[in-house]
């Protein structure tokens, strides 16, 4: 086998409370794909820190290209040609994309005039097929173009190694393959990759070897060749899972949720949402699948208030809802788990006693005349950390230090407990690890069992036939065809979700 461009030798990073990485050795040769395994918590993000120079570990040898290293920052790595792209992406919103890629680059590179700059970037986005607009302001760009630029700010600095922290729980399936044929381009020219991720499928067509993590250890590293799916989840949970979750049926209610002809702006001040119209039951789960960026984010902030609506209406249980300030329509019991948990949902810098707090604390329990009843508050975030198998040290962190995983359960517990009438969940089991993912979708079947009305915006179509009552496609701002969940064509809704097939006779817009 050729020489290892990369050893980590014996990795010890320990936080307050936990060890993260217990004695990990990994080694990376030039130009494989090497797949990063474990549950939520593993510790698989602390790991690629410690290889980026973010953290400095406690313990343990970084050896490149036979040479010993000690980072001090991400840039001593960069210097090295070890680029990451992290779980949660850390771009500058209000720059430009040219202006993103610049920043970290080498001494001198950002006073290079901009129209080379600009042809340098769209000369890599030829070349890996990453194709983003040099001038777009980053705040105006979906998720899944906002990771081209993460990529292109990695290539710009001359990496030979590209860590992807989960970079297919933010993609559609097209996307996902599309990156993983730049990837093998990017491997081919002798890059190396290091690619988080949940899923298996992924670990099986993409990657040359697979290192797994538990509890802040490795439980197995092999050629791919050697494995099966069983055996990873064997490797990663230390035991076999159950099944999925299967809905219940429920017996629908009454119209929750009226969306009638609404138009919206998105961010690039064009029509987000044209003529759409839609309605949602009790008890009932109305899955949306589409890719990201046809109007799933103007979908749920126009009803929840966040983004104004030009046209049309929007009716909670009857009434006119329509343009109400946000907190206004949340007090009506509808609840949001937007896409971006740590932009939107969550505070970064808080702890999770506080976030817990946010959406309850003018409840008269946790709020007297003067001053927040401490003790009640940190009773309610125990009891929602416990109940939620939320993994923290303790309840006084700030939620930044979370993994994925836990991010999303914090959030969850969080929205369940005001029992919603209406809940808007956008993605909810992106960066889960297999566990976590059953445990979310029975949490929102159990919702469902409860009355709840939930809208599921989702691209995973395994995630939507498993859970929802009845499945629409969105493309271009429209829903384009509605099928019942349990007679879905896979195939049929393949089509519409990329713009082309049939609607379903009579009321195009309207399911
Ligand atoms: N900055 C930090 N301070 C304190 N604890 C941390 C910090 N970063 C991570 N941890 C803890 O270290 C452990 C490993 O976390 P890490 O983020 O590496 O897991 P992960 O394998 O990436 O999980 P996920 O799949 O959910 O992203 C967790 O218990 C986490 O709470
Ligand atoms: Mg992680």
């Amino acid at each position: 086998m050729a020489t290892p461009f990369i050893q980590m030798q014996g990795i010890v990073k320990r936080f307050p409370g936990v060890i993260a990485n217990d004695q990990v050795d990994l080694t990376i040769y030039p130009g494989e794909i090497h797949a990063l395994l474990g549950e939520n918590g593993s510790g698989k993000s602390t790991l690629m820190s410690v290889l980026d120079g973010l953290y400095q570990p406690n313990a343990g040898r970084i050896i490149i290209d036979g040479e010993e290293h000690k980072f001090g920052s991400p840039r001593d790595a960069i210097a090295c040609g070890i680029g990451m792209i992290h779980q949660h992406f850390k771009l500058v919103e209000p720059f430009t994309v040219a202006e993103n890629i610049t920043m970290g680059a080498k001494n001198g590179d950002f006073w290079l005039s901009t129209e080379k700059i600009k042809q340098e970037i769209i000369g890599f986005g030829a070349k890996y097929g990453l194709h983003v607009n040099p001038n777009a302001y980053v705040w105006q760009l979906s998720v899944g173009e906002k990771q081209r630029v993460e990529i292109l700010r990695i290539l710009y600095q001359g990496s030979r190694l590209l860590i992807m922290d989960e970079p297919t729980a933010v993609l559609t399936p097209p996307e996902t393959a599309e990156l993983f044929s730049n990837l093998r381009r990017m491997t081919e020219q002798g890059c190396a990759v290091i690619f988080i991720t949940h899923k298996l499928n992924e670990v099986m067509e993409l990657a040359d070897r697979v290192t797994v993590l538990r509890a802040g250890r490795v439980t197995g590293s092999m050629e791919r060749s050697q494995l099966n799916p069983n055996q990873l989840v064997q490797l990663m949970v230390g035991r076999d899972l159950a099944g999925r979750s299967k809905p219940i049926q429920t017996e629908l209610g009454p119209v929750v949720l009226n969306v009638d002809q609404i138009e919206v702006l998105n961010d690039m001040g064009r029509l987000g949402l044209r003529a759409l119209s839609l309605s949602l039951r009790e008890g009932e789960i109305l899955g949306l699948a589409g890719v990201t960026g046809n109007g799933q984010r103007e979908l749920a902030e126009a009803i929840c208030g966040l983004r104004h609506i030009e046209k049309g209406s929007i009716h909670l249980h009857g009434e006119d809802i329509t343009n109400l300030n946000p907190s206004a329509i949340l007090d009506q019991g509808v609840s949001y788990v937007p896409e971006d948990r740590l932009g939107m949902g969550l505070v970064p810098d808080l702890t999770i006693i506080e976030n817990l707090l946010l959406k309850n604390y003018q409840q008269p329990k946790y709020s007297g005349r003067w001053l927040l009843h401490a003790k009640a508050i940190e009773e309610n975030a125990a009891a929602l950390v416990e109940k939620y198998n939320v993994k923290t040290p303790s309840l006084h962190q700030p939620v930044k230090i979370l993994s994925g995983g836990n991010l999303q359960r914090l959030l969850l517990a969080r929205e369940i407990a005001t029992i919603p009438r209406l809940m808007i969940v956008v993605y909810p089991a992106r960066g889960l690890d297999i566990g976590a993912t059953n445990d979310i979708h029975q949490l929102l079947l159990d919702l469902k069992a409860n009355h709840t009305a939930i809208l599921l915006i989702s691209e995973d179509l395994d995630e939507l036939v498993a859970l929802s009552d009845r499945i629409g496609v969105l493309f271009d701002g429209r829903l384009a065809g509605e099928f019942p969940a349990n007679e879905v064509d896979l195939d049929e809704l393949g089509l519409l979700m990329a713009g082309s097939g049939q609607t379903n006779g009579g009321e195009p817009n309207a399911i």
